[in-house]
């Protein structure tokens, strides 16, 4: 396919250790199509920081390559441009955080990128609006909750108006009401900003929403689809520790039982309609 913005052949990568390296990314073949959304789902340890990492040059290949926008991220000349294409949003709002005022954090990523004064005050007012924090663009970034730290977060990222954001478990430290506002933004972004989004995480409920679902264990991608699909290989799932949504794990504890059921349940809603269509 051609409109990859993100493309990784046969990734490979060790960290340097003493004796014999561990295999932490073992062939690693994704293309990532420009304006999706895709979810990463994998147990811990099974390589999903270290493939983020590797979307925009924070770590290079051991073994094959990846191309941003077409640009190999082991081209040291493409940095800048890789940078500016792919942003990265970690985990703790806190650590990404610079500034005391939302609006100067906001800005700090265009000013390192040499974007003029007048052309960042549209950017940093655009981006804060884009995640609903534009009414807080004076206030103190410590006196805000997780998720609107981590929204202020992403804004910063927006401000450098990258085509591909990559969340590495944004709402990890978030509570149920910041995580909703998180993936509520995020997906808004996709949706209506265009922005390509690669989102890492642990919850089966923010992989659902995803248009595209890549399961990693142990350095490798065992499954790749739509959540709805990929969700369906319960036992596949749960053999690497993972677990599938509620709604499907009942649907199929009912087939385990012989009960004609269908397993691509996703929402509460969807399940209770098989259950009625069972029943009646
Ligand atoms: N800086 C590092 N140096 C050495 N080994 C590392 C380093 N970072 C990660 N590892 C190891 O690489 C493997 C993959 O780690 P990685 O952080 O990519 O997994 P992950 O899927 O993101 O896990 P988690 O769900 O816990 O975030 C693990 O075995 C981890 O211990
Ligand atoms: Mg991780």
């Amino acid at each position: 396919m051609t409109n990859a913005i993100i493309k990784t052949e046969n990734l490979h990568f060790s960290y340097p250790a003493e004796g014999t390296p561990k295999v932490v990314l073992d062939g690693v073949d994704l293309e990532i199509q420009a304006g999706s959304f895709v979810a990463v789902l994998g147990h811990n340890g099974s390589g999903k920081s270290t493939l983020a990492k590797h979307l925009n040059a924070i770590l290079l290949p051991s073994g094959g390559k990846v191309y941003v926008s077409g640009m190999d991220t082991a081209d040291e000349s493409k940095l800048l441009d890789i940078r500016r294409t792919v942003g990265m949003v970690f985990q703790n709002p806190d650590n990404q955080i610079v500034a005391n005022v939302v609006e100067e954090d906001c800005a700090f990523g265009p000013e390192n990128l040499g974007v003029p004064p007048a052309e960042i005050r549209a950017r940093v007012d655009e981006a804060l609006k884009a995640v609903g924090m534009y009414d807080y663009r004076e206030h103190a970034p410590h006196l805000l909750s997780g998720g609107q730290k981590q929204r202020v977060a992403i804004a910063g990222i927006l401000a450098m108006r990258p085509r591909c954001v990559v969340l590495d478990e944004p709402t990890a430290m978030l509570d149920p009401i910041g995580r909703r506002e998180v993936l509520g933004t995020i997906k808004q972004l996709n949706e209506a900003g265009g922005v390509t989004v690669v989102l890492i995480t642990h919850h089966m409920d923010e992989a659902a929403q995803a248009g595209r679902l890549v399961v990693m264990a142990h350095g490798k991608v065992i499954a790749d689809g739509a959540p709805r699909e990929v969700f369906q290989q319960v036992e596949a799932l749960r053999a690497v520790g993972l677990t599938v949504p509620e709604t499907v794990s009942l649907l199929w504890e009912l087939r385990q039982e012989g009960l004609d059921v269908p397993l691509d349940a996703l929402s509460d809603e969807e399940c209770a309609q098989a259950l009625f269509r069972l029943l009646s």
